[in-house]
């Protein structure tokens, strides 16, 4: 997909997109282009239910005299509402439409509501963001059909008065949007291809050439550190358990404290010994959703070379039974000196973090600590895909975090946590069981792993069970399985907080 931002001149093909507000007032560009199809659109109004609310559009086919194909006029809803969420909802709803439609080209003029606290250069940006989004598409593993799957829309061009601050503002999303990208795709593929070595691999090769650092460890550097809990996780697999470590060093300050990032990487979650139900099984190729978001991350902080000293850590493991893998009842010693006792081995992803956190924290006294994981099934009983479940011991990190997910349509909510949930992972001959009782699965997978948090670190956990892939309908922004989640969130926080 080709996309270009233009100043406005006359649209001669393809589908030219404006915008109406709610109570169906027409922007400056859609009276041009009613004008310009002779009122097509004002009678259209009359005579449909299309009233400018967002997500509304009212499409006029092949309008007599003029070189389009089609006018859209889209709802803008109220101007007071309209956001960069808002204009990315909007483009890739209508970009979905049109490439469905067969069409090949657009061009979007839409004017900045009056009222609306949004610069004309980010609302274009913010527009690109949605088209770029929803042109993302998997299928590497296609063979057939390909025309069916592609996308057809080839051309977008965002028509702007502010060509140079779009210009400027897009660079940014376009890393976010390539991280994000990146994150999908590892999401997306096999686990026959995807396993921990290949996913180390492919790390190294994409964030090596933007100037991030990244070092691999294998099972024999793990082992002398003492990681007997993620090691434990990867014991019953053929593939070897990777740890890998990426450090992005664009502060002023390069020896300052950096922040960091912690990514549940399980390749392919069969339960381990504790074996999945064939139902529960499908989709855990997923279940390196956490791992993906901070590779993105660390993708989009580094190619739009952010200010800030940052690092990722993720534990990448098989959990498969075998004859040499983990039993229900073993008792494993983490990398923290701590032991727990494994008494289901699905309950495999918070393992994998407890060393991972130690050490992240042992080796980098990083300002705070945030790990990603799909950890649990419980998270999404509790919230569905519309937030991920946060967890803290940090207030001030947990309203940013949450103030960040709410500016990037990527929302969060917070979870309690507390001594009383803290006693249900005792255990009767450890430091503390892999799981808890029957309820409040998420909070004392959270209460585990606050376990390896060292010397009042701020830290943060969010559980992405829920919304690391979809199942059934699709959100507009996110056209395959694999959403991308948490690659938007992070980078808004640190470019809202954390850089100088
Ligand atoms: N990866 C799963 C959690 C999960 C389940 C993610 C469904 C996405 C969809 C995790 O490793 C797991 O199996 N958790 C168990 C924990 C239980 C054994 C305490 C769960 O949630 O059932
Ligand atoms: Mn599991
Ligand atoms: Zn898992």
């Amino acid at each position: 997909m080709q996309l270009s931002f233009a100043a406005p001149q006359t649209v001669g093909a393809g589908a030219w997109v404006v915008g109406a507000l709610d109570g169906s007032v027409l922007t400056a560009a859609a009276q041009k282009a009613d004008s310009a199809c002779g009122g097509a659109l004002s009678r259209g109004l009359k005579v449909s239910k299309f009233t400018g609310k967002s997500g509304q559009v009212l499409e006029i086919l092949a309008p007599a005299g003029l070189g389009v194909s089609r006018i859209l006029l889209a709802g803008l809803g109220k101007a007071s509402e309209f956001d960069g969420n808002r204009a990315e909802n909007l483009s890739a709803a209508i970009n979905g439409r049109l490439s469905g439609a067969g069409e090949t080209a657009v061009t979007y003029e839409i004017d900045v509501p009056k009222g609306a606290k949004l610069k004309p250069g980010d609302l274009a940006a913010h527009l690109a963001l949605g088209a770029r989004l929803k042109s993302y598409a998997f299928n590497h593993y296609r063979t057939k059909n390909l025309d069916e799957y592609e996308q057809r829309l080839q051309t977008v061009t965002i028509a702007t008065a502010a060509v140079s601050d779009a210009k400027k503002s897009w660079a940014r999303l376009e890393a976010v949007a390539a991280g994000m990208f990146f994150a999908r795709d590892l999401v997306n593929e096999p686990p026959n291809i995807l396993y921990p070595a290949e996913f180390a691999r492919r790390v190294k090769a994409n964030l090596s050439k933007l100037g991030v650092t990244v070092q691999i460890l294998g099972e024999k550097e793990m082992g002398k550190l003492g990681m007997g809990s993620l090691l434990g996780v990867g014991q019953g697999s053929e593939r070897e358990s990777q740890l890998v470590v990426m450090q992005w060093n664009g502060g002023r300050k390069k020896k300052e404290a950096p922040i960091a990032f912690v990514g549940k990487g399980v390749c392919f979650d069969s339960g381990g010994l504790s074996l999945k139900g064939g139902a529960g099984m499908m989709g855990m190729k997923g279940d390196m959703g956490g791992a993906a978001a901070v590779v993105g991350t660390l993708q989009a902080l580094a190619t739009r070379k952010a200010r800030v000293n940052a690092v990722g850590v993720i534990g990448l493991v098989e959990n498969m039974p075998d004859g040499k893998a983990q039993r229900p009842d073993d008792v494993v010693k983490s990398m923290s000196g701590q032991t727990i006792e494994v008494l289901n081995t699905d309950a495999e992803g918070r393992l994998v973090l407890a060393d991972a956190l130690t050490y992240t924290q042992r080796t980098f006294k990083p300002k705070f600590v945030i790990d990603l994981a799909t950890l649990t099934g419980a998270i999404i009983a509790a919230l569905g895909p519309e937030h991920a479940g946060l967890f803290s011991n940090d207030d001030k990190l947990s309203n940013r975090i949450a103030e960040a997910g709410k500016a990037v349509g990527e929302p969060v909510w917070r979870l309690p946590m507390g001594p009383a949930y803290d006693k249900l992972i005792r255990s009767k001959i450890a430091d503390m069981k892999n799981i808890g009782g029957p309820h409040a699965g998420s909070i004392t997978a959270a209460q585990f792993l606050q376990r390896f948090v060292e010397d009042k670190t701020p830290w943060a956990h969010l559980d992405i069970a829920g919304v690391a892939w979809q199942d059934g309908e699709q959100k507009s922004l996110a056209p395959t399985w694999g959403t991308g989640w948490g690659v938007r969130i992070l980078n808004e926080l640190v470019a809202a907080h954390y850089e100088e």
